[in-house]
């Protein structure tokens, strides 16, 4: 049969198993943070092995890998496959990584049985995806469509190098960002297949989700100065201490996200950096990240607001000062029933498939500012993710590659403009 994709398990079994290889050894496996060298390392195999599909390479301004393949019609705007390969320190082998490996084989098998479509295709490894030094996610993917500000670019990492500096460092050129971003009409639509990360497909015994929206994320820096002291002369009701008003603001978020929003909305404090962090000495200084994540977007300010003025009613009760920065702000999307339902019919040629929400962020986010976006999801063992222990069948992994292939040919054919 014409365009018949034919699974390749072994295939996409050693390139992930390459890839795991491929992290910082003194940091938890499979750690491999963006703008380090093991990070250098896997982009440059990515390119051999996109060269070696038929692809053409170039890096644009946002230091984003992309692969092209000239579709038949040159007027068309090009479909685009994207996911990361960056990961969270101790995150797993999949997370990202198989969305970026499915528009590889996708590559392959066009390339071998010289398969043209209609549209030009672009496999995209962004930069950048998890949360970063610098505060915010989805860096590539911002970057590519011009939603990266010059005072984000100039933030600093621990190291004191700027952001700007980083995208540099993987080729980009950050002052050509606004005048290379993509902007509604430049691509027909764009698609990602990704590891679920929750436990719902596994549970309900789908092979494949189809994902119907995406959360939105809010995350903010908090700022607690108190006062260090000597933790036996300074006595209970004489101290500013900055880590148990922390903890009163952490219980707080914890509280409103439970009871409040119920199942509409998860609130996490994952980074806290205590000063001086002596257990003898009150601690003087706190600062921590916090976010909230809803597919709700009222809901998501309606909690930012509560905090804080949870936060200054704590701050003024204990006399310390307690203030907050915003870090990022993710807006949630819903996917268009046409992309749902074309790749609802893709995903049940090959088996039987589950409509779901996303909870984790993706570069998707980004994408959907400017062109309609679609995501393909496969179950996640025991519903882990952002640890080693993330585990998805590889037989499961090229399920979804396969779903991926059928929704490219149905869009290429099937979506209007
Ligand atoms: C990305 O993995 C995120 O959801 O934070
Ligand atoms: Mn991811
Ligand atoms: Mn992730």
């Amino acid at each position: 049969m014409k365009n018949k994709f034919i699974p390749n398990v072994e295939l996409i079994e050693s390139q992930i198993e390459y890839l795991s290889n491929l992290i910082d050894k003194n940091k938890p496996p499979y750690t491999r943070r963006p703008f380090t060298k093991e990070y250098s390392r896997s982009r440059k195999w990515l390119k051999e092995k996109m060269i070696e599909n038929g692809l053409e390479v170039h890096i644009d301004a946002a230091s984003n890998l992309i692969g092209v393949r000239k579709g038949i019609n040159p007027n068309l705007p090009p479909i685009m496959i994207g996911s990361h390969t960056d990961s969270v320190v101790g995150g797993g082998r999949f997370d990202g990584i198989i969305g970026v490996l499915a528009g590889l084989e996708i590559a392959r098998q066009l390339s071998e049985n010289n398969i043209k479509l209609e549209h030009t295709l672009f496999i995209v490894d962004f930069t950048a995806e998890e949360a970063s030094e610098f505060g915010i996610s989805t860096i590539g993917s911002r970057g590519m469509i011009g939603n990266l500000t010059d005072q984000i670019l100039e933030r600093k990492n621990i190291e004191g190098h700027t952001l700007r500096e980083g995208l540099m460092s993987l080729g980009g050129n950050p002052d050509l960002i606004m005048n290379a971003r993509k902007k509604p009409g430049d691509i027909h639509l764009y698609l990602e297949l990704h590891i679920e990360q929750g436990p719902v497909l596994e549970q309900t015994g789908y092979d494949l989700g189809v994902v119907t929206g995406i959360v939105g994320i809010r995350r903010l820096k908090v700022f607690v100065k108190g006062q260090a002291n000597h933790a036996g002369t300074t006595p209970m009701n004489m101290r500013t201490d900055a880590l148990t008003a922390a903890s009163e603001v952490i219980l707080a978020i914890e509280k409103l996200a439970n009871k409040h929003y119920e199942k509409q909305m998860v609130g996490t404090v994952g980074r806290l950096f205590v000063k001086p962090n002596g257990s003898n000495i009150v601690p003087g200084e706190v600062v921590f990240d916090f976010e909230l994540r809803s597919l709700s977007e009222v809901a998501l300010d309606e909690a930012v607001s509560i905090v804080k003025n949870k936060i200054n009613n704590i701050a003024s009760r204990r006399n310390i000062s307690i203030k907050t920065e915003q870090l990022s702000v993710t807006e949630s999307i819903k996917i268009k029933d046409e992309i749902i339902d074309g790749i609802n019919e893709s995903c049940n040629q090959i088996g039987s498939s589950l409509k779901l929400p996303s909870g984790a962020g993706h570069d998707a986010n980004q994408m959907a500012k400017i062109a309609p976006v679609g995501m393909i999801f496969v179950p996640s063992k025991k519903g882990i993710s952002h640890s080693s222990d993330e585990w998805t069948d590889y037989e499961l992994v090229v399920k979804g590659i396969h779903a991926m292939w059928n929704a490219l040919f149905y869009f290429d054919r099937n979506l209007d403009n």
